[in-house]
């Protein structure tokens, strides 16, 4: 280092470490079909590799950069891998490396306007657009998030704000005007864990999410929620919120948002949609009818990150009315503004979600919505959606998997289940097997759920580089791995 103060790297070293950066960048995406997608290595492995002590000296660059080349890129998951279907996580656009390397260099924080002028415009532009393609109104508010969870965090606590019928910012949850219980409902098979951990948050613990019955397909039974509700209001308690899934987290169904929507209306209930995994759907022609009433909710969930495929992370939530976001999170100290506002006052939004300190995230959105436009993401949403039906195709052609979920988006669930094992306890370990060994073998990666008690293979195809090849080459492992699976345990049973 030339000076003790000096921790900028010099236009040269700037330069050497761009030009190493993009080299392992460039091969990076140039082998993404053909690396593992998972290392295979147990937790203690790659604890082991990269323990060391606390560097007390300077570490040069360049070698700091080799070490992440040969660490860290080998022992990451590729989740931008076409072959990579685990959880719900979107594939990662090339140009969000370059947003997020900007974000870095900028180093703006729009939390408070001025101190990311640009970069608070921009969020404020990507929400109206994020409002505009999923048909929602674009005057609402909204704010971007580290994610789904944190975005259901926002929603719930502004609907909480609004519906608990006296001065709850002050009074919170102790006041002596709180009637019962604040009680909220989403339907029992989908609804998401995050509600679950956004109630438990803000203190309404988790016995708060009344579940609610599903149909046969797994959608919400209304009948049963306007049940619940009444039955709930009669015990003295204080139902304030209905949470409709909007392609739920493992099969990807849409719940019936007008009729949700109406049952809030009678109750006066807030009505929040949690479109984390598939609200973004809308924008597929041939899928608009079934997001009918999402217009109606008064605020939504989206991710983003996940299927949008920009990169982690990028979660969203917007509110109809933008007042009632602001009113639930708006909090001043003489500190964040000055006493008078001024013609450089601008959208502080610290007060319209709950962090101060916040990154720059709408520039990789921005870039990405830009680069790709919303007519070709709809034709990338499109083919995820048919390559899960190409999936159920396989499955349903073959006499050894079985359908456990019909392909609504882009979730699926099946399960290997050959004639021979006709124990449910058996297949659900077989299942699970499965999957554990394909994610060893690193040429594809999925995830199990339960399905009604079934363990099932889940996939997701949030992912623009996934092509009919790679699923029949999942498909193709699968079988195969099965297969060795179940004529290993019946040689050992016998
Ligand atoms: C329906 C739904 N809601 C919320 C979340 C949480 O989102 P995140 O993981 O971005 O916090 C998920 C994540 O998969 C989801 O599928």
């Amino acid at each position: 280092m030339r000076d003790e103060t000096e921790v900028d790297l010099d236009a040269t070293q700037f330069r050497a470490m761009s030009d190493e950066t993009t080299r392992i960048l460039l091969e990076l995406f140039r082998d993404i079909r053909s690396r593992r997608v998972f290392p295979g290595k147990k937790p203690s492995d790659i604890q082991r590799l990269l323990a060391e002590p606390l560097p007390l000296k300077p570490q040069s660059p360049l070698k700091i950069l080799k070490e992440v080349e040969k660490k860290v890129i080998p022992n990451s998951t590729f989740t931008g891998s076409p072959r990579y279907f685990g959880f719900v996580m979107g594939s990662g656009t090339t140009i969000s490396v370059f947003g997020d390397a900007i974000a870095a260099a900028l180093n703006q924080n729009p939390g408070v306007w001025k101190a990311g002028p640009a970069a608070t415009e921009l969020e404020r532009i990507v929400i109206r657009w994020f409002a505009e393609m999923i048909g929602y109104d674009v005057r609402a508010g909204g704010i971007l998030t580290s994610g789904g969870t944190l975005a259901n965090v926002a929603a719930i606590a502004t609907a909480l704000n609004d519906r608990a019928g006296y001065d709850f910012l002050n009074e919170g949850l102790q006041s002596e005007k709180r009637k019962g219980r604040f009680l909220l409902y989403m339907s029992d098979h989908e609804g998401h864990s995050s509600v679950v951990k956004a109630a438990q948050l803000l203190g309404l613990g988790r016995d708060s999410v009344r579940r609610v019955k599903s149909h046969e397909d797994f959608t919400m039974d209304v009948e049963n929620l306007e049940e619940l509700i009444e039955k709930d209001t009669a015990e003295g308690n204080s139902p304030f919120c209905v949470v409709a899934q909007v392609g739920s987290i493992n099969v990807g169904v849409v719940d019936p948002l007008k009729e949700i929507s109406s049952v809030c209306a009678r109750h006066h209930l807030w009505f929040h949609a949690d479109g984390a995994c598939g609200a973004f759907g809308r924008i597929i022609p041939r899928k608009a009818k079934l997001f009918e009433g999402l217009e109606l909710a008064d605020s939504i969930t989206l991710d983003p990150h996940k299927w949008l495929y920009v990169s982690y992370d990028c979660g969203c939530v917007l509110v109809r009315d933008p007042v009632k976001l602001r009113n639930a999170f708006t909090l001043h100290a003489p500190y964040l503004k000055g006493i008078l506002p001024t013609e450089y006052t601008g959208l502080d939004f610290h007060e319209h979600g709950p962090q101060m300190s916040r990154g720059f995230r709408a520039l990789k959105a921005w870039m990405s919505i830009k680069q790709i436009g919303v007519e070709r993401y709809s034709r990338l949403l499109e083919r995820d959606v048919a390559l899960v039906e190409y999936l159920d195709s396989l499955v349903k052609k073959s006499d050894e998997f079985e359908v456990l979920s019909k392909p609504v988006l882009q979730m699926y669930c099946f399960r290997f289940a050959p004639k021979s094992v006709k124990d449910e306890a058996e297949l659900n370990k077989l299942n699970q097997r499965i999957v554990d060994e394909v994610q060893l073998t690193g040429k594809a990666f999925l995830m199990t759920t339960s399905i009604r008690g079934k363990t099932a293979l889940r996939l997701s195809v949030t992912n623009h580089r996934t092509t009919k090849k790679d699923i029949e080459l999942t498909f193709e492992l699968l079988r195969q791995t099965g297969r060795m699976l179940s004529r290993s345990s019946s040689g050992k049973r016998r």
